[in-house]
């Protein structure tokens, strides 16, 4: 898919003032500090559409960005921050669960997930969170560049190992770096093939 145009539109802590919910959404979401903004601007090609930073708890507010006029990617803040207090959390908690539960429109979730990390309780519980609300869901291994080819695959199989103990089957999966654009053409693909979907083609 090509993306020609990439237009930021609103930010708010308000699930009632995101754009009228017509056309499809695709979220991310994961630990503060995994990656989803600098996904989002992977994805786009555009460097600087989603604000990133190397210091966790960047995105903080519900970010819609506007993809061809036809479809929208949403930034979210992440989840995990253990340095903000505790009624920050709590906002943070429930504008995201606001958000998933709430938005009609949102047709994926992409759950991010460090690949380099051992599979962790938070999101763990998150995804099984999604299962009980039955949110459609993938997965996107990020950073994948910080780590070498085989560990990479042993990484994906130990978390889809982890994941089978609770479920039945596993999600669509990609393995992603925005440093090195890996998993760029697939993630697009995806979003692609299900918009045609919903377009009834
Ligand atoms: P919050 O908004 O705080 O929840 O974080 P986020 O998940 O949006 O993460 P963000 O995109 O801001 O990236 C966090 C840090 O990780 C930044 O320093 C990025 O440069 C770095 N980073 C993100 N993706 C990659 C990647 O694929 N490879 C490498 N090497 N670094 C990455
Ligand atoms: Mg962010």
């Amino acid at each position: 898919m090509h993306i020609d145009t990439a237009e930021f539109v609103i930010s708010n802590t308000d699930i009632k003032k995101c754009p009228e919910s017509t056309l499809p959404e695709y979220a991310f979401i994961g630990r503060s500090n995994v990656g989803k903004s600098s996904l989002i601007n992977m994805l786009t090609q555009r460097k600087t559409l989603a604000k990133t930073s190397g210091r966790p708890g960047k995105t903080q507010l519900i970010n819609h960005f506007l993809i061809n006029k036809t479809w929208y990617l949403v930034d979210l803040p992440g989840y995990g921050y253990a340095k903000v207090s505790k009624s920050a959390k709590q906002t943070f908690v429930k504008l995201i669960t606001d958000y998933i539960e709430l938005r009609p429109n949102l047709t994926n979730l992409f759950v991010l997930i460090d690949i380099r990390l051992e599979p962790q309780k938070i999101d763990l519980e998150f995804i099984e969170y999604l299962g009980e609300h039955g949110i459609p869901f993938s997965l996107v291994f990020t950073k994948a560049d910080k780590i070498g080819k085989s560990q990479r695959q042993k990484s994906i199989a130990r978390f889809r190992r982890k994941m089978l103990e609770k479920w039945e089957e596993m999600p669509v999966q990609f393995l992603t770096s925005a440093e090195e654009r890996i998993g760029r053409d697939e993630v697009l693909s995806y979003i692609s093939s299900i918009n045609l979907k919903l377009e009834g083609k």
